[in-house]
């Protein structure tokens, strides 16, 4: 059966960084016979976890499931019932975007259990993937991104997505190119001729890696 995979696009620019990625790794799964679907999160008038517990009441009809209603609670239920996800944000602050934050909030609670261990309940166990976009290079992103044992958001991200699914394959691309013009932006903190050559060279070079990551995932 053709497998269904729906990548997660928590970036307000669509043809930019993260979008690129994300249709780069959707034609990955295309080309080798899969089903792929990209969800901007930021077309989708949702917002986080009101805390409403239903998704914790016992013997409830909601229980271990987000059924708060709003345009979110259809894409709950058939990205948690498909075969994989791939998880998509640029960095914000060092953490995945606002929006993203927002989706795993209403999609990750619901499927652990308040036991000692947070017992995972997810109706399926799903293969992941994670493709990051940001201006710092790769050691910031891990010393300070991930963190010593994931102690810091993106490492903390990933080990929930790891406690309810499959560990995620990690695709990421550094200082990437967040103007045409930098001319044009009070922007100084940046060394633009490395940006254009990182542009330029390494960028198409991320965008085969999201290919192959897609082409990989089924
Ligand atoms: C609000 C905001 C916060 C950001 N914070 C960081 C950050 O903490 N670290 C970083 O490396 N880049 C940061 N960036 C840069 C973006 O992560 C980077 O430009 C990314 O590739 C943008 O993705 P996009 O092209 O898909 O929009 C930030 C950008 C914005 C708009």
């Amino acid at each position: 059966m053709t497998k269904k995979i729906y990548i997660i696009n928590g970036s307000p620019r669509k043809n930019w960084n993260t979008s690129k990625l994300c249709e780069s790794f959707a034609q990955g799964v295309v080309d080798v016979g899969g089903c792929a679907e990209i969800i901007n999160l930021y077309d989708v008038d949702f917002k986080g976890c009101r805390a409403c517990s239903a998704c914790k009441l016992k013997n409830g009809k909601n229980y271990g499931f987000c059924s708060y209603p709003d345009e979110l609670k259809e894409i709950l239920k058939k990205v948690s019932l498909a075969d994989g996800i791939c998880f998509a944000t640029p960095i914000y602050f060092g953490d995945v975007s606002g929006v993203m934050k927002m989706f795993i909030e209403r999609l990750v609670y619901p499927f652990v259990r308040f036991d000692k261990q947070y017992t995972p309940i997810p109706p399926k166990k799903l293969k992941t993937a994670a493709m990051y976009t940001m201006n710092v290079d790769e050691n910031t992103f891990l010393n300070q991104y991930i963190g010593k044992n994931n102690s810091a958001p993106i490492g903390f991200f990933e080990n929930w997505i790891t406690h309810i699914y499959e560990k995620p394959r990690r695709i990421c691309a550094f200082n990437t190119f967040q103007y045409h013009d930098y001319s044009k932006y009070d922007d100084k903190r940046w060394d633009i001729e490395d940006k254009i050559k990182q542009h330029e060279e390494v960028f198409p070079k991320d965008l085969e890696n999201a290919y192959n990551a897609g082409k990989n995932f089924i």
